[in-house]
């Protein structure tokens, strides 16, 4: 097992990052955490309140392409968990510069902090979209990674990156690569706190093409446990995938939202599709279950937990759906909600 005095979470204002930083702070008790994070338009200081007073949390705003700030702060850390990204597939379809910028620069940036301050691990939050569109059966880490959204090229960029340190400069580092995650203090951009506070406000849930898209839904604090046994464990220069098996149609998705909300599901819209929508991403992961990890969760109780903490905290989301928010909003379901169809 590693020991860590001091790790650095970049991105930890964001969704998995903030779940993150509470699971460690709760689960080791000498350690202290630095949050790095821009606060681009997903982070949200909000996400982190309830920490700001714990001695053994800071937070830093600052980007990860920043050389020097990033510099000083990994000088005083001994390992550096990198979940800052540009994460949502559609803004990388509408403007893909900053996810280049943030997911691949930014991690090059990171990485040689870590290089020059003799890290013991630099561990990468990757994704199973790197993998590309898996009809059938499921992708092992070794699998070639077949990128096809600029988002996923951008991930898998990176990957690749990290993975150049390792053989190149002998860099230890590992990376997770997680099926899609919900839960709390999720963006609600993604579908499902998306749909759910517009299931909530009894407004449409736009469902692209036909809704027979597949995903494979992880409650966000079975990623971090397994971000935790990797950091802690893992042998350096290794990748793992994370998934909970969850496989569910986009359509099933939504009539199991629409039900928990008690809403009826002639809200549901079929729209013009996502462009290069991939069908079903799906990770074998028996590596990381040798490592002693499971998920926790059923997914319906999960679910319902998430439900319940949207319904519970309209303070936290409904300021969020302003302003900005709504510009992204119209451009990318304004002309497709007035075309769209009922579901049969
Ligand atoms: P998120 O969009 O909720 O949070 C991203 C955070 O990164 C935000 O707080 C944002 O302010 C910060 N950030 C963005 N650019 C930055 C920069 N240049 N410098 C510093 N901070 C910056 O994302 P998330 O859903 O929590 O995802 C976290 C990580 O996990 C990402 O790397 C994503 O690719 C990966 N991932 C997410 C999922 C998922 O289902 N959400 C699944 C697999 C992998
Ligand atoms: O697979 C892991 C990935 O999961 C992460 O790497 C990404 O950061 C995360 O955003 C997520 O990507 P997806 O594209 O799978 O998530 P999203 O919530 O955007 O979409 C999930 C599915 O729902 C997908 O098939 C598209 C569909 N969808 C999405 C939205 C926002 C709809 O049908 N309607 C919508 O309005």
């Amino acid at each position: 097992m590693r020991r860590f005095s001091r790790i650095v979470v970049t991105g930890g204002a964001g969704f998995i990052g903030s779940n993150f930083v509470r699971w460690m702070i709760d689960r080791h008790h000498e350690l202290e955490l630095t949050v790095l994070d821009k606060l681009t338009y997903a982070g949200n200081l909000a996400n982190l309140a309830d920490l700001t007073d714990n001695r053994r949390f800071r937070f830093v705003r600052g980007d990860i392409a920043d050389a020097s700030l990033v510099g000083k702060l990994a000088k005083e850390a001994d390992a550096i968990v990198n979940f800052a990204a540009e994460s949502h597939v559609d803004r990388s379809i509408e403007a893909p510069g900053d996810f280049i910028q943030t997911d691949i620069v930014g991690t090059h940036v990171l990485l040689e902090a870590a290089r020059r301050h003799s890290h013991q691990l630099y561990l990468q939050i990757s994704t199973d979209e790197v993998y590309g569109n898996v009809s059938t059966g499921l992708s092992s880490e070794d699998a070639g990674l077949a990128p096809r959204s600029p988002y996923a090229a951008s991930k898998a960029g990176a990957d690749l990156l990290v993975l150049a340190y390792a053989t190149t400069y002998g860099l230890p580092v590992a990376i997770t690569r997680s099926s899609n995650n919900f839960g709390p203090f999720q963006y609600p951009e993604k579908i499902i706190p998306l749909f759910v506070t517009n299931a909530l406000n009894g407004e449409a849930l736009p469902v692209y093409g036909d809704g027979m898209q597949v995903r494979d839904w992880l409650y966000v604090t079975d990623n971090c446990a397994a971000i935790e046994a990797v950091l802690m464990g893992a042998a350096a220069g290794e990748v793992y995938n994370v998934g909970a098996g969850n496989e569910l149609t986009n359509l099933d998705l939504t009539r199991a939202i629409l039900a928990k909300v008690g809403q009826p599901v002639d809200l549901i819209r079929l729209v013009d599709d996502r462009p290069g929508h991939d069908r079903r991403y799906a990770v074998d992961t028996t590596k990381i279950r040798g490592l002693g990890w499971r998920p926790n969760h059923e997914f319906s109780d999960a679910l319902a937990t998430t439900i319940a903490w949207y319904r519970d905290n309209p303070a936290w989301w409904k300021p969020l759906k302003t302003g900005a928010y709504l510009d992204y909003y119209r451009r990318q379901y304004a002309d497709r909600l007035a075309s769209s169809l009922p579901l049969e």
